[in-house]
């Protein structure tokens, strides 16, 4: 049954591939990888674009013409896929024009560190700042949690990270305005953001 329904879903999510990767890979960083997400959590996803309950211009159109069982079918495939794993992290360009270029000794430097605050952060929060560690739900690799619906977020782009991180922040992902990560990452500074966005994308 599960095969079944895999195979009906990778013909019908033949559209998804120009953004996600034929796989379930999206090369470009602004767009989620899918491959290996939970099966419960893409349906749910996939519903909340579709009711408009979590806002996304691009996908609310593409939702809108699924039905329930496309959606069971599209999220068996790219549950039953291996995610890929990212190239080496690169700093961004620091937005400080007058900043001083780094050798690449300090770019690595620089790098290791934020990725250790990240791993910092993910691991055990932060107490004075109230940040849950994101462990307790997502899990030591990441992998999430199934029966829970927690989404695996290891080797997701960092770049979409950041965003929806910003986006619970802000509440701009709507239908977790009132949920636990609209609660954490309110707490979340930019740089925390940042760090743990970049810690996830090596794991
Ligand atoms: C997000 C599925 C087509 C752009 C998502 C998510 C799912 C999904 C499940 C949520 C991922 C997560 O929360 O981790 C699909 C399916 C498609 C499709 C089944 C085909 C029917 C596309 C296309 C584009 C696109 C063609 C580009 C034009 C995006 C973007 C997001 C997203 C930008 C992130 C939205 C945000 O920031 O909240 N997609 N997708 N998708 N998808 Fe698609
Ligand atoms: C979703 C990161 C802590 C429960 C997410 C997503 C990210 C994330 C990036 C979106 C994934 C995607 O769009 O594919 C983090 C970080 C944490 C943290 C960095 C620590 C600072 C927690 C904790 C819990 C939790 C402690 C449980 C109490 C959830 C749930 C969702 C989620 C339920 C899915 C929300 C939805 O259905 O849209 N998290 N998380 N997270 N996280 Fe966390």
């Amino acid at each position: 049954q599960g095969n079944a329904s895999a195979s009906a879903g990778k013909t019908k999510a033949a559209s998804c591939a120009g953004c996600h990767g034929e796989d379930g890979n999206s090369t470009m960083p602004a767009f989620p990888k899918l491959a290996g997400q939970h099966q419960t959590y893409l349906v749910k996803q996939l519903q909340a674009f579709k009711s408009g309950a979590r806002l996304a211009p691009m996908m609310a159109p593409l939702a809108a013409g699924l039905d329930d069982q496309a959606i069971q079918e599209i999220a068996s495939y790219y549950a039953g896929n291996k995610i890929s794993t990212n190239p080496a992290p690169k700093l961004p360009a620091s937005d400080d024009d007058d900043a001083p270029a780094k050798t690449p000794e300090q770019e690595k430097a620089a790098l290791e560190a934020l990725i250790t605050q990240g791993s910092d952060l993910y691991r055990n929060g932060n107490i004075s700042r109230e940040v849950s560690a994101c462990v307790a739900c997502h899990g030591p690799y990441a992998e999430g949690n199934k029966p829970a619906s927690f989404p695996s977020l290891h080797s997701q782009h960092a770049d979409y990270l950041i965003k929806s991180l910003t986006d619970f922040k802000t509440g701009a992902r709507s239908n977790n305005r009132e949920n636990m990560m609209h609660m954490i990452a309110t707490k979340m500074t930019d740089e925390d953001i940042k760090a743990v966005a970049y810690y996830i994308s090596t794991m």
